[in-house]
């Protein structure tokens, strides 16, 4: 974060009231409604999730407790059977949603494509009976390597449909990390496309599969399933590789969907920890159904004749819960855009608003910092009338992009919610509910209700107003995750154990940096670990490392992020080198594409310094400007 940023968040003291045409209509019209319902969830957690759980989700057999509590282990909804896939396709097919549009896709350069509620339920069901028919079944891990295209969502509510959990990776991950993550979750089955439009070139996702799965790096793999986009040439492994095309031809568009337990795994999704390896972090079914559910009903507001459009990758947990399930559930009309902006294309965001006449638009800070410096003359050239709500989420915004957003995108007129939120709390967590809490730039607001959030020191003492401290969550709520997979041990270490529990109630440790003002509003500062955020995306200084000592001729590495106006922080790497090697521009490159190949091109270091000798700790640690966490 700049300098000017925090100033900015220290002193920033402007609201803004959602306008009475906009309170009227919405979900939750008034500050007294909220604190009505708020009181309620606190009075009465499990009632008030249980209700939620009964009045919006279908569930094939109802649940024998709500909520069993062994921290830090937890079940939602005990017994309860469910499947999110149903909940998002089949209920909606016996109403007057069954041909609405339940996706819209923009793909580069200039397909288009929209699926009825009755279409998306179709391909589901074809791309479920696909997987059984290459042998996957329920319990077994399938990875998705996909670009932004409809099979990406397809093959997710495909997996869900019949109990396989999925584990999306990212399609910028390069072919090393693709390896890593499908090691880790024993994949039995890769999804993914012969490639993907990324700006302007295509990413040849099939040929990273193919070096991933390379002299049986992968055992558990037996079968790949490609999905023909870009139709570059590319070549099929005989009896491991299966085009979908030609299996749907084979397969039954009649696929019901399994009645799972509430908390069998509904997918795993890696991220950034600030040890080396990234963590599985683990979702199971009935809760974070329920909660992204909920979520994206009372933040995004929706409408039933919304056009919505969350600009995030399906391989992030954004993609996951505000694209694909929350969205989906709701019997919404969500877009899903395979393009980015780009030097050749500034306006295409606009243009996609304009387009489908977008009514809620959910983006990233580090994007709109991008579309300030391309000048506002090229949202003013669109018709953006359209839209009624915005959101941000990722990182911290910075007041001065959070005015932008508001004058130039929504016209004065569209509250923004403003989400904090993280791949583990499966959901958003703290937020204006955009009829009823009124916002300040730079503040996500006030706790979802049911969400109970703290700012504590390091011995779980609530810090006064207005002082910094740890974020933390006091109650269990039902979209959290349940393990790292495979590390039960690491899942404690991480979130639980930084917090001494208070009166034997256990607090969950969110990595984040807050405090609270005298209104009781959050403001979340940033990672107080070893995690940065590059563009929103979320990397740990570790795995960086890792990758850099990796390359022979570097001997130790330190990375850290440093403040950028853009990215919000930019990759900076110190390294020391082995005897035999010294620093010059030439391996300055080598580096910085070794990055780029072990991780993705989203790690790649800004700055590479050499450096004769690394700060250490006197246990021997590396150290850079860390000794005071
Ligand atoms: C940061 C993304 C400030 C935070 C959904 C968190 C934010 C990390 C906000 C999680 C926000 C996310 N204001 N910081 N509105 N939203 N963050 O797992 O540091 O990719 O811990 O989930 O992003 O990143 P993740």
């Amino acid at each position: 974060m700049s300098e000017s940023t925090i100033e900015s968040i220290l002193h920033e003291n402007r609201l803004f009231q959602p306008s009475a045409e906009f309170s009227q209509q919405a979900a939750v019209k008034s500050l007294t409604e909220y604190e009505q319902i708020y009181g309620q969830a606190k009075a009465d957690p499990e009632k008030f999730w249980a209700d939620l759980a009964t009045t919006e989700l279908h569930w094939f057999q109802t649940w024998d407790a709500v909520l069993n509590w062994q921290p830090p282990n937890v079940q939602w909804f005990v017994n309860g059977k469910i499947n999110i896939s149903y909940n998002c396709l089949d209920r909606h097919l016996t109403t007057a949603r069954r041909n609405k549009a339940a996706l819209i896709w923009e793909g580069e350069p200039g397909d288009s494509r929209t699926l009825t509620y009755a279409q998306l339920h179709r391909e589901v069901c074809q791309f479920a009976n696909a997987l059984k028919q290459l042998g996957v079944k329920k319990g077994d891990i399938v990875g998705i390597y996909m670009p932004m295209i409809p099979e990406a969502a397809i093959a997710m509510l495909a997996c869900a449909r019949i109990g396989a959990p999925h584990t999306v990776v990212f399609g910028g991950f390069s072919a090393e990390a693709l390896r890593d993550r499908l090691v880790d979750g024993n994949a039995k089955l890769v999804i993914t496309a012969d490639g993907g439009w990324r700006k302007d070139a295509i990413v040849p996702l099939k040929e990273q599969v193919d070096k991933a799965l390379a002299n049986g790096q992968v055992p558990s793999v037996e079968n790949v399933l490609v999905v023909r986009r870009t139709a570059q040439a590319m070549t099929l492994t005989e009896g491991r590789d299966h085009w979908w095309h030609d299996l749907q031809k084979t397969v039954s568009a009649h696929c019901p969907a399994e009645p799972l337990d509430s908390e069998d795994m509904l997918f795993i999704l890696y991220t950034s920890g600030s040890t080396g390896k990234p963590k599985g972090v683990v979702h199971t079914t009935g809760g974070y159904n329920l909660y992204t559910h909920v979520t994206t009903k009372w933040i995004f507001d929706l409408r039933e004749t919304d056009v919505y459009w969350c600009t995030a990758d399906v391989g992030w947990i954004t993609g996951h819960s505000y694209i694909v399930y929350g969205p989906l559930s709701n019997g919404a009309t969500t877009v899903m855009y395979e393009g980015a902006p780009r030097a050749s294309n500034l306006g295409c965001f606009w243009d996609v608003i304009e387009k489908h006449g977008v009514n809620v638009f959910y983006t990233a800070p580090t994007a709109i910092r991008a579309f300030i410096k391309m000048g506002e003359e090229i949202p003013n050239a669109r018709d953006l009338s359209s839209l009624r709500l915005l959101g941000t989420v990722g990182e911290p915004i910075n007041p001065e992009a959070w005015m932008w957003y508001n004058r130039v995108i929504g016209g004065d007129r569209c509250p923004i919610v403003d989400t904090w939120w993280q791949t583990e709390t499966g959901g958003i967590m703290i937020t204006p509910l955009p009829g009823a809490i009124a916002t300040k730039p730079g503040s996500a607001t006030r706790p979802f209700p049911g969400i109970f959030a703290e700012v504590v020191d390091l011995n779980g003492n609530s810090v006064p107003a207005n002082e910094g401290g740890y974020l933390a969550i006091t109650h269990p709520w039902p979209g959290m995750m349940r393990t790292v997979y495979g590390d039960p041990d690491r899942f404690r270490r991480t979130y639980w154990e930084h917090i001494p529990p208070r009166d034997g109630n256990y607090l969950y440790f969110a990595g984040d940096g807050a405090r609270q003002d005298e209104d009781g509003y959050f403001w979340v500062m940033g990672r107080v670990d070893d995690v940065i955020s590059v563009s929103g995306h979320r990397l740990g200084t570790m795995e960086i490392e890792s990758a850099l000592v990796s390359h022979p001729a570097v001997a130790e590495a330190a990375v850290v992020g440093k403040p950028d106006e853009l990215k919000g922080e930019e990759v900076v790497a110190f390294v020391t080198l082995e005897g035999t090697y010294s620093g010059s521009d030439a391996l300055i490159k080598d580096l910085k594409s070794h990055v780029v190949k072990e991780i993705g091109a989203l790690a790649r270091p800004g700055e590479i310094r050499f450096s004769d000798a690394l700060p250490k700790t006197d246990r021997g640690k590396l150290c850079v400007g860390c000794c005071d966490r």
